[in-house]
Formats: structure tokens, sequence, C-alpha cells
């Protein structure tokens, strides 16, 4: 496979055509940025942890009959993956409340629901990703009834596998974001990634911040957040 001319630098990945028209190469950088793009940053080693991170996750997905974009890991930092073209929703699963969830609604952060939530935004950061509904995200034609149908119901999947895994590495998965993209015969795949930037992930027994909130909130160590947790999935993965 050879890589060719970029197509797209986002916030944390560059991605690159490829000589094959339906494969693409994904490379994660180290530059952290929080609050759309306000605050702006550096993890050093990010793009290696969330590259090889959201690749062994993908992985399991794959095998749990999740279809995700994932092709083949090349380096330590770039992943080829499937082209989609990717839904301009963000899908956020909540288990326990923290973040926007905790500021919109007056709640602490910590509180164990029943049953997981979901809810969308709209990925646009124009707007700043506002949030949105079923109805919403169909009158805006981001997607059909029936893909919104299916993202849930992997969403749901990918909870189930994530909340599982992390709890056997003394870690709670609070909340996550994901999303999706549509190959060019219309099958929706999971995108994007899987990492410490887009999870929540609090030490089970401590309660300790393992994921970007470190940034986010300047509370220091945020290298050795998400060297640990790496460390933590690897010893449970090999
Ligand atoms: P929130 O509480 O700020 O809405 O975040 C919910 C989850 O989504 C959390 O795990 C962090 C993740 N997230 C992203 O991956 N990208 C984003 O731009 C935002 C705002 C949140």
């Amino acid at each position: 496979m050879e890589k060719r001319k970029q197509m797209y630098e986002g916030k944390a990945k560059k991605v690159y055509e490829t000589d094959d028209p339906e494969i693409v190469i994904v490379d994660y950088k180290d530059d952290a940025t929080a609050f759309n793009g306000l605050k702006k940053g550096s993890i050093k080693g990010k793009g290696v942890i969330n590259n090889q991170m959201s690749n062994m996750l993908m992985q399991g997905l794959e095998k749990k009959g999740v279809p995700t974009h994932f092709v083949k890991e090349l380096s330590e930092r770039e992943t080829a993956v499937k082209r989609v073209e990717i839904l301009p929703l963000e899908v956020i699963i909540r288990n326990i409340s923290a973040g926007s969830f905790s500021k919109r609604y007056g709640v602490e952060e910590g509180i164990v629901f029943d049953e997981p939530t979901i809810e969308f935004s709209y990925k646009n950061d124009d707007l700043g990703d506002p949030l949105l509904n079923d109805d919403h995200a169909i009158a805006l034609k981001l997607c059909t009834r029936e893909e919104l149908a299916t993202v849930k119901k992997y969403a749901f999947l990918v909870n189930d596998f994530l909340k599982e895994i992390w709890k056997s590495c003394n870690v709670t998965l609070v909340d996550f974001k994901i999303e999706f993209g549509r190959l060019k015969d219309g099958t929706i795949v999971l995108a994007d990634e899987i990492s410490p930037d887009t999870c929540r992930l609090w030490d089970a027994t401590t309660g300790e911040k393992l994921d970007k909130d470190r940034f986010r909130r300047d509370l220091g160590g945020v290298e050795e957040a998400y060297e640990e947790v790496m460390k933590r999935l690897k010893g449970q993965l090999d």
C-alpha cells in the first residue's frame, strides 16, 4: 500500500490517500485540543497510544459483530482504514454523570445510571457541535432513520464491550464518544478512534481520572495517565 497525498488534517489526526481508492491512511498526532479548539497543547506519545489502543479495541469489536473501518496497523502512528463518508454525528454514550451532562442538568459527577444513555451532537465546529435528537438528524438529512437505528444498536454493543474490557483493567468506563461512517456500498461502520481522548476512564479503586480530562482541566500527569491505561489494556489483551 502506497501513501499518497494528504487529504485532510484534523485536530488529532492527518488522513492520506493511498493507491487504493477505498483505503486511506490515518496518522495520529500528539496535538491535543479542548473546548472546540480553544485550548491547545500537546500530549507526548499520545498519537502512538491512541493509534494502538483504538486498533486493539476495534479488532475486539469486529469479533463482537460491530463492523469497523480498521484494516491494518502500518506503524506506531499510522493505520490503514476503509475510506468512509463520516456521518456528521458525535454519538455519546454515558454510564455515569460527568462533563457536559453534569453541567447541563446541574448534577454532580459520578452518579451511576441504571441504564446507559445515548445522545447525538451535530459534528459542526462552527456551531460548537450542538446537541440534536433523532428527528433533527433526519430533518437535517445527516442520515436516514434506518442508519440511525443501526448506529444506536452498534453504539450500545460498543458500550457493552468497552465496559467489560475496562472493568477487567480496574477502570470504570464513564462515557465515550464514537463516530460512524458509510462505506461506498452504504454499509455503516465504526470509524474515527476509541482512546483516552474520546472516553472518560476512571480508576475503579481510587476514582482517579485516566483520560483527556487531565488535559482539559489542567490536572497534570496527562502523559502518565495515557501510559497507565494503555499498559493495563495491553496486560489484558496480550
Ligand atoms: P462531554 O461530557 O463533554 O459531552 O463528553 C462526553 C464524552 O465525549 C467524553 O468521554 C469526552 C468525549 N468527547 C469527545 O471525544 N470529543 C469532544 O469534542 C467532546 C466535547 C467530548
